[in-house]
């Protein structure tokens, strides 16, 4: 066992230095103070969440994606963050017999697989390839064509269906779960006719796309501190306009948006945004109809840093900022220790690609394989790495036998210790390549 200090490139969550402490402790003890705000934040309250924390995000969302139309409250309902949410959209919008199958991008965020199998879909979740522009939505069309001429001529399925049918719900065909932009693991960005692309195709098959849309506030290209807008539209953006707007009332995109990157991820606190009717129908899952939405309380907390704007000022002058060169100091100890050992990584400055997020998603030469890369890691140099078996989807074949990927996250380790890392995953690879032929 190694005695040097762990240095861990794995884990996903904001460095403490990088969250807004002294104005969420301001923001706590003014909606505490106040009993018209303390009341409603000690109680139940209602179903679709705290309404003015729902005016605010609708307003900062409105400011940031810059849509044709201006996001009205009723599109937003407050959940206990992206996770939860998840599970909640799955009890509302499917149904084990008539949701026939769950896609996604292979790799994909690795906790999701857990919430589908919980939800019914055990060995239902196909994954699909990425390219540059993450998920391949060509391929994933094709997929669904496949699909659907294999099941029975007539198409309907004639078991019971397993929920009881209600007028806030409807069991989609299929779902397809993305992160369109700055994804997790390979921080890829879906460009506008993709997203475009993508929403036709679901609507075609039936599908919901869930968006994680959680990395989108953080670009890393902004030049100076003034509040950040969105360069891409998110998909719900898209499915509300694209071919005059959705097909029916509760269109084909959720976006699940979350404070967990920005704030903390113990706040628990997120939105979801889709048409009016799909977000009360998801704001009348059981849970949340026994005690209202997650996460009253905080909401008040959190409502208070978008009343005054703080939180954007914070992600404008705290967390970009350090974001930029949290990145750039591992693209340079990338190139410095990894690049001469056959590394490589998708270079926004040779392919002209968004960055952004909390990812560098490396690519190891041949014959290295990830799980022993990791293994030797941890071991040896007291290093924990994103291994992509993680992130490859339950029952997808791998393409080749061996997981060549390997994630690592800029935004949890001290600065200082960001090189630290990488240099220590230089020493083991250093290491295996002396017992392993490469190839060229
Ligand atoms: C793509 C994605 N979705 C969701 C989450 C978790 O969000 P929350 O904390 O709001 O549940 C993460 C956290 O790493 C993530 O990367």
């Amino acid at each position: 066992m190694s005695q040097l200090d762990q240095v861990n490139l794995f884990r996903g969550w904001p460095s403490a230095d990088l969250l807004p402490t002294e104005r969420l402790k301001k923001a706590a003890v003014d909606a505490l103070s106040n009993p018209v705000i303390s009341t409603e934040g000690y109680g139940y309250g209602p179903d679709e969440g705290y309404f003015p924390l729902r005016e605010n995000i609708a307003r900062w969302l409105t400011e940031f994606y810059n849509p044709v139309q201006a996001i009205d409250s009723n599109r937003i309902c407050i959940t206990g963050g992206a996770s939860q949410n998840l599970a909640c959209i799955l009890q509302v919008f499917t149904d084990p017999v008539q949701t026939k199958h769950v896609w996604l991008a292979n790799p994909t965020y690795h906790l999701v697989f857990q919430t589908f199998e919980d939800a019914g879909f055990y060995q239902r979740l196909g994954g699909i390839p990425e390219d540059e522009e993450g998920l391949d939505v060509n391929a994933l069309a094709l997929a669904l064509e496949v699909f659907e001429k294999k099941l029975p001529a007539n198409n309907e399925d004639t078991r019971h269906n397993i929920k009881s049918p209600k007028p806030h719900r409807k069991s989609y065909r299929h779902i397809i779960y993305c992160v369109p932009t700055f994804s997790n693991p390979s921080n890829k960005t879906m460009s506008i006719s993709r997203r475009e692309l993508l929403v036709r195709v679901a609507r075609n098959y039936d599908a919901l796309i869930v968006c994680d849309d959680v990395y989108d506030f953080l670009p890393y290209e902004q030049s100076d501190n003034s509040i950040v807008q969105s360069s891409l539209p998110r998909l719900v953006d898209i499915d509300r306009f694209l071919d005059h707007g959705p097909r029916e009332r509760f269109g084909n995109v959720v976006s699940n948006g979350s404070f967990s990157k920005l704030i903390g991820a113990g706040c628990r606190v997120g939105w979801a945004e889709g048409t009016s009717d799909l977000v009360y129908g998801l704001s009348q899952t059981g849970s949340t109809r026994s005690g209202g939405a997650p996460s009253q309380l905080m909401s008040t907390f959190i409502n208070e840093l978008l009343e005054d704007k703080s939180l954007q000022r914070h992600i404008a002058e705290t967390i970009i900022p350090a974001g930029s060169r949290r990145y750039a100091l591992m693209i340079s100890a990338i190139n410095e220790n990894l690049a001469s050992l056959g590394v490589t990584f998708l270079s926004d400055t040779e392919h002209q690609l968004a960055i952004g997020g909390y990812y560098v998603w490396i690519e190891l030469p041949l014959p290295l394989d990830t799980a022993q890369v990791c293994k030797v890691a941890l071991d040896r140099y007291n290093l924990v790495l994103g291994d992509e078996c993680l992130f490859t989807v339950p029952s997808t074949t791998p393409q080749t036998d061996r997981q060549q990927h390997i994630r690592l996250c800029f935004m949890w380790e001290a600065e200082e210790k960001l090189a630290e890392g990488v240099k220590r995953l230089g020493s083991v690879l250093q290491m295996l390549r002396e017992n392993v032929t490469f190839e060229k």
